[in-house]
């Protein structure tokens, strides 16, 4: 594996802990929805691919969501994951032996801002599902891309635009919120807002679709097209344990995390008692908002 020590074994980080278990607190259930959900991103994001790549990198691939699709509707490809996570790219490398397709993939540690170490027009595909959302400087990522893309090349991308989380928190945080609604913006906002006193906005919610598009077209993509999927569905019932030790996305603390340390006793019951009944029986309403972007580095 390129860019890790052999000598010393991967520690989890808050990529790995996320993947393996914050995104689905433990629940076998949950895990098997949330498996069905990504896995039907993955899919969609591939769709866009018009003609089967020879060679193609995946950023932020975690572990190897969308290699393993690709390899399984292109046999014949040769995949570079990419990581920041030495303890994902372990992973991964361990899932495609696992899977017999260890000889034609590349497991290298790279951030997306600038894939060091991949060289230059190298690559007929580019794909990342759920990872440039993280990217703090996503202009450089889109560059990089772009870079190591060989002319004709394609890129095709899923990202979750987690902007409206933002715009219902503030809807929450004007004057006429009730007293519930005031202690979930609070809850909300550990999750989405700005950390205190960044100079940076938040890369997860300080985006839109449009922002993405125009990244992409100041790299040097050509023929963009870009669609925005906005689905309700409700989610499977949990327990109140397992919602609590979750999280919406990697870099934000857990439900249990958050109740414990912003807010007292008392404000706890009030949120328990509002949102267990509809956590528990699965009347919870969850909105997926997906980015999908395609484009073209001019032949
Ligand atoms: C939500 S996970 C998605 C993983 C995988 N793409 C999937 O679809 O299941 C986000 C991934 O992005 C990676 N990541 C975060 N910031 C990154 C960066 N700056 N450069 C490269 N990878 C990054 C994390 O390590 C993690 O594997």
């Amino acid at each position: 594996m390129e860019g890790i020590s052999a000598r010393h074994p991967p520690v989890d980080d808050c990529w790995s802990s996320w993947l393996n278990h914050g995104r689905d607190g433990g629940n076998a259930v949950v895990r098997a929805h949330v498996a069905a959900q990504t896995a039907a991103f993955a899919q969609k994001l591939l769709n866009r691919v018009q003609a089967p790549p020879a060679t193609m990198l995946d950023i932020g691939s975690g572990d190897g969501l969308v290699a393993w699709a690709a390899l399984s509707r292109w046999p014949g490809v040769e995949v570079t994951i990419t990581d920041i996570s030495p303890a994902l790219l372990a992973q991964a490398q361990t899932e495609a032996a696992r899977r017999g397709v260890a000889a034609q993939c590349r497991f290298v540690r790279a951030n997306a801002q600038s894939l060091e170490a991949v060289a230059d027009s190298s690559q007929e595909l580019v794909t990342s599902r759920s990872a440039l959302a993280y990217v703090e400087d996503k202009p450089a990522a889109f560059r990089a891309a772009f870079r190591v893309l060989k002319a004709g090349g394609m890129i095709s991308i899923a990202e979750p635009l987690f902007r409206e989380q933002m715009l219902s928190m503030n809807a929450w945080q004007d004057g006429s919120a009730s007293p519930l609604g005031a202690l979930l913006y609070r809850w909300k906002a550990a999750q989405f807002a700005n950390p205190c006193g960044a100079a940076q906005p938040n890369p997860v919610s300080g985006y839109t679709e449009q922002d993405l598009f125009s990244f992409a077209s100041q790299a040097g993509f050509q023929d963009l097209h870009l669609e925005l999927h906005v689905d309700e569905r409700k989610a499977p019932p949990r327990d109140w344990k397992t919602f609590c030790a979750m999280s919406p996305h990697p870099l934000a603390p857990s439900s249990a995390e958050i109740l414990a340390t912003r807010f007292s006793p008392a404000e706890r019951q009030i949120l328990e008692a509002a949102l267990r009944p509809s956590v528990e029986s699965g009347g919870f309403g969850i909105t997926s908002r997906i980015i999908y972007l395609c484009g073209r580095k001019a032949g």
